[in-house]
């Protein structure tokens, strides 16, 4: 009997995204039973994966890491503890199987036997000896009917799988990640706050599987919440598959206004007139926000406190980092501190919020279209890397267009993008002018995206750009609710 492996898994087995097995599904290219796919089935529409191109999934996931700019990239192994007891199950399940296969062994020999007894005289149930002889001799010179299986078990025992409740979604958590790092990295909307194991709002219920704790928690559940099976998802890793029951924000609307006291990381030049400023969140402080949404920075000078609105342009799941692209055209008191040399590394930066509904909706998988203009990349890029860490989308593609000498500063990043996802496609355009930029942009995107009625669309930009941007899409098909802008 093969193997049965849920979507998650069968994707990261065979290297390919979530999307790409769920499309195949859908299609009726790929029988999945209960959201399981029959291993033997993958191996026959995959053929070319085997236990020695294992390096090859390893390849595609180091491009897709590339791709995706994270800065904490750790792929390490679980902890001696967990592999024990992850592959003191697989030998357990080794050895119920072994005893299984031996005793089936038997019984066919038996039958086999009574064949030869009962049909001695006239030979009529010869032709059945000869298959049960036949199947025999095949399945003792196989050695692996299915090649992927060694792969599959390996990866039983390097990662785990969260089943998270009511949604269905799924994640894999690899080395010694929490169950609220991989959620988050998966682009999964869970509630959190410290991620320290301080303020409880990660709490969750454990339906089945088993946890281990690799950080200490001050927070006390109650008896109560114990008996019923709640953890904190900060402080716990999985052992082995589990199913956790807790409720995923669905929009802006779920997410609470904070207000969290970060430092400035480092500045980078992303081009002559284009900064990058990076802050990070205390350890025991993390911000909550959805991809594509913006904050509101405080510094204190000595005339008083400078504040400016600057979009997101990291995700949820870049952990404690904060990215802000600015461009020294964006007015205002911070923007002039950065370009001065006021605001530096290590200044402390209050950064209140989030907000914005310049957000992707959760599930949508309608195909994606983000056009940008110069730092109205920034948002855009925050979204694009929610899309490839959720595998949400379809297809998503980018028109980016520069009106000035810094360019598309981050071209490399989108051409990498473009290498590691085949549903991704990446379109600069240059033009001094940014509303007849954005002209030139939605005409480059309607015809490669006839119909916009099944899209989504994201305009990001100077306001000029965006109302243009607005009323082509809108002028081309673009549904009003289906449309998100964002003034920088
Ligand atoms: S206890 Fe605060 S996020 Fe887990």
């Amino acid at each position: 009997m093969s193997r049965k492996l849920s979507v998650a898994r069968a994707a990261y087995l065979i290297g390919v995204p979530r999307g790409v097995l769920q499309r195949m599904v859908h299609a009726g290219e790929l029988h999945a039973d209960d959201g399981l796919i029959d291993l033997e089935e993958l191996q026959r529409l995959f053929p070319s994966v085997s236990p020695e191109e294992a390096g090859a999934l390893e390849r595609v996931q180091a491009i897709r890491e590339e791709a995706f700019g994270k800065r904490v990239r750790e792929r390490l192994l679980p902890s001696q503890e967990v592999l024990a007891q992850r592959l003191f199950a697989q030998s357990r399940e080794l050895t119920e199987m072994r005893g299984m296969t031996q005793s089936y062994h038997r019984l066919v020999v038996e039958v086999r036997r009574r064949v030869e007894a009962l049909g001695g005289e006239d030979g009529s149930l010869r032709p059945l000896a000869e298959f049960i002889d036949r199947e025999l001799a095949q399945l003792l010179g196989e050695e692996s009917s299915v090649p992927l299986e060694t792969m599959a078990a390996m990866l039983e025992v390097i990662s785990a799988q969260v089943t998270v409740r009511p949604s269905g979604h799924q994640f894999l958590l690899e080395g010694n990640e929490s169950i609220l790092q991989a959620g988050l990295k998966s682009g999964l909307r869970f509630s959190y706050g410290c991620s320290s194991g301080n303020c409880g709002l990660c709490k969750a219920r454990l339906i089945s599987g088993e946890l281990r704790q690799i950080q200490q928690a001050e927070y006390r559940l109650s008896e109560l919440e114990r008996q019923q099976g709640y953890t904190l998802l900060c402080a716990h890793t999985a052992v082995s598959d589990v199913v956790i029951e807790t409720l995923e924000a669905s929009g802006p609307q779920d997410i609470p206004q904070q207000d969290i006291v970060c430092s400035v990381r480092a500045i980078g030049e992303l081009a002559p007139g284009t900064r990058l400023l990076h802050l990070q969140t205390p350890r025991s402080n993390r911000l909550r926000f959805l991809a594509g949404q913006s904050v509101t920075l405080g510094v204190a000078t000595p005339h008083g406190d400078a504040q400016q609105a600057f979009a997101l342009a990291s995700c949820p799941c870049d952990e404690r980092n904060l990215h802000i692209h600015v461009g020294r055209r964006q007015d205002g008191p911070v923007t002039a501190l950065l370009f001065d040399g006021q605001l530096k590394a290590n200044s402390a930066v209050n950064v209140r919020g989030p907000t914005g509904d310049f957000v992707v909706d959760a599930d949508s998988a309608r195909p994606a279209l983000f056009v940008a203009c110069d730092t109205g990349f920034g948002p855009v890029k925050s979204l694009i890397e929610h899309l490839i860490a959720s595998e949400q989308a379809e297809v998503f593609a980018l028109y980016w267009l520069a009106t000035g000498a810094d360019g598309h500063y981050l071209a490399n990043q989108c051409r990498a993008w473009e290498a590691a996802f085949d549903n991704f496609s990446f379109t600069a355009l240059s033009d001094e002018d940014a509303g007849a930029g954005a002209g030139r942009a939605v005409d480059a995107l309607r015809s490669a995206h006839a119909d916009l009625a099944r899209c989504d669309c994201f305009v990001a930009g100077p306001a000029q750009f965006v109302e243009t941007a607005r009323g082509a899409l809108i002028a081309a098909g673009a549904t009003a609710a289906q449309l998100r802008t964002l003034v920088l």
